[in-house]
């Protein structure tokens, strides 16, 4: 959907002279509500300056920013381990993930952005405890190994999220989304690989990548959210094409991906009710662990409170970078305010100029 609500139909509430957002009506929903209804049934995209429903723009605000804020603190648990990377391949990748990482938040809070939410309400909410992220990053990451489970597991479970939001109802999250599923799945290359090596490698590193896997197995599952029969959010947001599958049917499809996936690794997934069901076509797998992410979604988990206050505290550490940030686009937007102006004198100047050479002419054609 690109253009004002309503044309989807070729027609502009407007046009039709009788109706405004507020007419809402006794008996049915306003234009507009129908016209964003047809173009959502319809498969278009949502645009900025297209009239949505205020829940419509609340639950996209809530999800945007819940992302860009797992963007930013999930650069923590593996930014502590850019100074150990083994090598300096390694360390060159993880830089190089970690500031993905931090793009994927910025062009999160530019979606959110175009919503009317500022990027500072939403730091705001984060920094105070309102808004969440993501529970997997109140983890700790232990050893070099959980890098590679992070990447593996953590970005996997991140891409088969996400790459259903490239075709998301609203158009700037479904376009940042695409950009942003194309790094993660560097990321989820990356941590393959990382525990590939381990996994091949003396007995002690493949201990590490199957201590890591261990403890970074559960969590994961636990990224898509609570059973859908207990999810708050999930049927509406389906049904505005948010979302466009259910949070057991995106781990169920990630079941099945990590376990050939764990196989090739050499690697044991640590859930002995793990096997195929030929009947279903998909894997089943144990129960999870819901008190467990209920605990850490109430702010108890292993890492909470080290997450919120490295977070501020980078904040308020950064606060001359966006001034000095602020400063120059002031002064920048000055100059060429004043640059304009010149220029409007110059043109001003120039158009007389014009003038008295358009009288020599004239003079001239005259005396010609
Ligand atoms: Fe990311
Ligand atoms: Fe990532």
């Amino acid at each position: 959907m690109t253009t004002a609500p309503g044309t989807a139909q070729g027609l502009a509430p407007e046009a039709s002279g009788d109706v405004s957002p507020d007419s809402a009506p006794g008996d049915g929903p306003s234009a507009y509500e129908a016209a964003f209804e047809a173009a959502i049934a319809a498969d278009e995209r949502v645009e900025p300056r297209d009239w949505m429903p205020d829940a419509y723009r609340s639950t996209l605000v809530r999800q945007i920013a819940q992302h860009a804020h797992s963007e930013i603190i999930g650069m923590q648990p593996e930014a502590n381990w850019i100074t150990r990377a083994p090598s300096l391949r390694r360390k060159a990748i993880l830089m190089a993930k970690v500031q993905d990482e931090a793009g994927h938040g910025l062009y999160l809070y530019s979606a959110a952005e175009t919503l009317g939410t500022g990027r500072d309400e939403l730091l705001d909410k984060l920094h105070s405890g309102r808004q969440k992220y993501s529970s997997i990053f109140n983890y700790p990451t232990l050893t070099w190994a959980d890098v590679g489970a992070i990447g593996w597991l953590v970005d996997g479970a991140a891409i088969t999220n996400q790459v259903p939001l490239c075709r998301c109802s609203y158009g700037p999250y479904a376009r940042a989304m695409v950009r942003i599923c194309k790094e993660e799945s560097f990321h989820q290359r990356q941590g393959y690989e990382l525990l590939l090596a381990l996994s091949r490698g003396t007995p002690a590193q493949h201990g590490m990548a199957q201590d890591a896997v261990d403890r970074w197995w559960w969590p994961s599952l636990m990224m898509f959210g609570p059973p859908d029969e207990a999810s708050a959010h999930s049927a509406q947001s389906m049904a505005w094409k948010i979302k466009r599958h259910s949070n057991d049917e995106l781990r169920q499809r990630f079941v099945d991906i990590c376990v050939p996936q764990a196989k090739s690794l050499g690697l044991t997934l640590p859930d002995p009710a793990l096997r195929w069901n030929e009947e279903r076509g998909h894997h089943d797998f144990g129960p999870i662990d819901w008190e467990e992410f209920h605990e850490v979604l109430r702010g108890n988990g292993p890492c909470n409170a080290q997450r919120i206050d490295r977070r501020r505290r980078a904040h308020e550490e950064g606060a001359w970078v966006r001034e000095a940030a602020a400063a120059y686009a002031a002064k920048h937007g000055a100059r060429a305010a004043g640059r304009a102006s010149d220029s409007d004198r110059d043109s001003a100047r120039s158009s007389d100029g014009g003038s008295d050479s358009g009288h020599a002419r004239t003079d001239g054609e005259a005396g010609a």
